[in-house]
């Protein structure tokens, strides 16, 4: 694991952006594995800005994401497929056929998990992979369990995510419980992954998911097991990890 100490959560964000807009001016046809939530608005606005200066192209660029919320149309705000439109695909060329979430409203969660897990084998699986990290350690939608999930998989969301996630929402109760995530193999099986993380209330899961043991109680803590992993963390989120 490589570990890029940030200022803060501005130059956490530009050097994040710098390894995906390298990643696509590299191999303009990349696979990227794109994450919701507020850690990664910052570098969606940076790579927007390189966009419209002409200095990072995403015509062939084909994103696919790590989840969705059940229950929720692609026209609702609180989808994650809204949210990656209004923070970013709206402002790039990228191609709408390129464009991959879970479908929320599918019902039939055996056959929509079975349609993504093909929809990423058939792309040759994930180039980059863009992640954040949940108070508890989830990626993705990957919450804390007894074993680690292999693919596409329906969620049952814990307290502490749905309590996290009730910001974007109007009341606690709007939060849907399940979500559709994408599981570990495709994760670990992604060529790169970049992880980021800001703030003090990150810390104790960055420090159990990199420094502690490898278990599913610490979903991330997987990520000690993948062959090319980057940590970009601010000093907030760093606190409890060891100085050097
Ligand atoms: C959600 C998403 C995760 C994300 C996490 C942290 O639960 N499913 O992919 O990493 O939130 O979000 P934030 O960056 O807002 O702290």
């Amino acid at each position: 694991m490589r570990l890029i100490r940030a200022k803060d959560y501005q130059d956490m964000s530009r050097k994040a952006a710098n390894i995906i807009s390298a990643q696509v001016i590299l191999k303009p046809e990349s696979v990227l594995g794109l994450a919701t939530g507020s850690t990664p608005i910052g570098i969606y606005h940076q790579l927007i800005d390189w966009y419209k200066k002409g200095d990072v192209d995403f015509s062939r660029v084909v994103s696919i994401n790590l989840d969705e919320y059940c229950g929720l149309s692609d026209s609702n705000p609180q989808s994650y497929s809204r949210f990656m439109r209004e923070h970013f695909f709206d402002y790039i060329n990228i191609s709408p056929a390129n464009i991959f979430l879970p479908d929320g409203t599918q019902t039939d969660s055996a056959l929509e998990c079975a349609r993504y897990d093909r929809v990423i084998v058939e792309h040759g699986g994930i180039d980059l992979q863009l992640l954040g990290i949940g108070r508890n350690a989830h990626i993705g939608f990957n919450e804390p369990d007894v074993c680690f999930s292999r693919g596409t998989h329906q969620v049952t969301l814990t307290e502490s995510t749905i309590a996290a996630n009730t910001r974007f929402f109007e009341s606690v109760e709007q939060v849907p419980r399940q979500a559709y995530s994408v599981g570990m193999q495709a994760i670990m099986q992604a060529k790169k992954i970049l992880l980021i993380a800001s703030g003090a209330d990150k810390a104790e899961a960055l420090q159990k998911s990199f420094f502690g043991p490898v278990t599913p109680q610490v979903p991330a803590s997987i990520l000690q097991l993948h062959q090319d992993v980057t940590v970009i963390a601010d000093m907030d989120a760093l606190a409890l990890c060891p100085a050097e």
